[in-house]
């Protein structure tokens, strides 16, 4: 190994010398190379992503069968980075049974234990190096049933399946590095029976008949959280128009259909406007769908947002694609910083309202400041949820909001919407952290601000004064 007096210069790697990389690496005597993490250390989930290596594309293959069974036939190929010498590796996943994997191009041994798939190469994988993981897959992937959080994850409809996968849902249909911190990009090819249609996160590709199947592709080029990684397999009214340049898909199922026009148009106002307010639109292209199961969420899955069994109202609208800027252009290094995404998203849906004059963000304000201070719109403090099953809980949306609003107060709306506009320009397609906001928030507005964010992310009670 390096003496602590050795030259601060790269040592060559030998069979049987310890290398040392970085500080949070443990080195293996042999020469063998260590496991990657089976958890990345988030605050409330735990095996969430994992260590050791970094995905740079994910390519979906599915064959979907049909709503009588729904049962599919996936390869998923992921191209990632070995971050450390690497002996083996950990995915997320949750789906139905595996037939192989590899890496790259070699069978591997592989093991399963709760959502951990556990990976070992033959040989290990030098740190820095790219490697290739394929992983195949058969069978019927289901949803979690959770008390607080719902149904999420691969969701069957009555004519196909929608995938709403926040927080932890991806693992129910994709192996995966489950973690916001490891965006990547993804391909989909999906065959369905040829009366189903296909949709999925960002731009189209080929639509390739076969007989009795059609294959959809889709792309997503920009990088991705996997939580916000989406198919929509159904029988869908599909539109196609503009706002702004950017191309807007839209889609409802056939229940819907009298609301098709409304979505298109709707999306299209609210798009344009929020160019306005939080800067460019962040991505290639944009939309939404309405599918049938009654989830009675909806999700800001990327470029194309999920409404769940329900035709949205403006609020709805604004709020899922002002998530497009914040929380997933911006998204959260780690889940206990989820007011990013809500309080961001939901005070723009105030912005909307003042836009209409007929009210102000600060009336909502003062509003919601008259209730008791024992409400759940105050408790939990928005920076501090306390676990996975409050992430979005009344007060992350609410007092989060609130928030925004006593930092516009306090700066003026000149840097406030400054404020806004940078966080969404300086960490478009990568992530922030609480800490990072406040930060930026001094730096523009020149005051110092840590009483404010203290009162109103972190103080247990409803804040008296900030
Ligand atoms: N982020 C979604 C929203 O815009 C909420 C997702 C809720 N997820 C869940 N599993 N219930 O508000
Ligand atoms: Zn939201």
């Amino acid at each position: 190994g390096r003496s602590p007096s050795a030259p601060d210069r790269p040592v060559p790697i030998q069979p049987g010398s310890v290398q040392q990389e970085g500080a949070q690496q443990e080195v293996a005597e042999d020469g063998a190379g260590i496991p990657g993490a089976a958890g990345l250390g988030d605050a409330y989930f735990k095996d969430a992503g994992n260590g050791g290596y970094d995905v740079a594309h994910y390519d979906v293959a599915l064959a979907y069968a049909g709503p009588k069974t729904g049962s599919v036939d996936a390869t998923v190929t992921i191209s990632a980075k070995a971050t450390q010498h690497l002996s083996g590796f950990n995915l997320d996943y949750r789906g139905p049974e595996i037939v192989a994997v590899t890496v790259d191009g070699r069978p591997v041994r592989y093991r399963r234990e709760g959502q951990e798939l556990t990976v070992t190469p033959a040989s290990a994988i030098p740190a820095g190096r790219a490697f290739t993981a394929v992983v195949r897959y058969s069978g019927r992937p289901g949803p979690i049933h959770n008390e607080s959080l719902g149904t999420y994850g691969w969701v069957p409809s009555k004519d196909g399946a929608i995938i709403v996968a926040e927080p932890d849902g991806a693992p129910t249909w994709l192996p995966v590095n489950d973690h916001p911190r490891d965006k990547a990009t993804y391909a989909f090819r999906v065959t369905v029976p040829k009366d189903l249609r296909v949709l999925a996160n960002g731009r189209p590709g080929r639509t390739v008949p076969d007989g009795a199947t059609t294959t959809y592709e889709w792309a997503e080029e920009s990088p991705m959280a996997s939580y916000l990684a989406m198919v929509a397999i159904g029988r869908f009214e599909v539109r196609e128009t503009t706002a702004g340049g950017i191309p807007v898909i839209t889609a409802v199922d056939p229940r819907f259909k009298a609301a098709a026009k409304e979505l298109e148009s709707l999306t299209v106002r609210a798009l344009k406007w929020e160019a306005t307010v939080f800067g460019p639109y962040p991505f290639a292209t944009a939309g939404g769908i309405v599918d049938d199961p009654r989830l009675d969420y909806a999700l800001e899955t990327q470029e194309r947002p999920v409404y769940g069994g329900f035709v949205p109202d403006e609020d709805f609208v604004v709020h899922e694609l002002a998530h497009q800027w914040f929380g997933d252009s911006v998204s959260v290094r780690d889940w206990r910083d989820i007011w990013l995404n809500e309080g961001f998203a939901t005070y723009a849906e105030w912005l909307w309202r003042e836009r209409g004059k007929k009210d102000s963000a600060k009336k909502i304000f003062n509003r919601y400041y008259r209730q008791p201070a024992g409400s759940p719109i105050f408790v939990p403090p928005p920076g501090r949820p306390g676990g996975a099953d409050r992430l979005f809980g009344f007060s992350v949306y609410v007092r989060g909001a609130m928030c925004l609003q006593a930092l516009r107060d306090r700066v003026g709306d000149r840097s406030f919407f400054t404020i806004l506009r940078t966080w969404a320009d300086e960490r478009r397609h990568a992530s922030g952290t609480t800490p990072q906001f406040v930060a930026l928030a001094e730096r523009i507005s020149g005051k110092r601000l840590g009483g404010l964010f203290d009162a109103w992310l972190y103080t247990k009670a409803k804040p008296k004064k900030w």
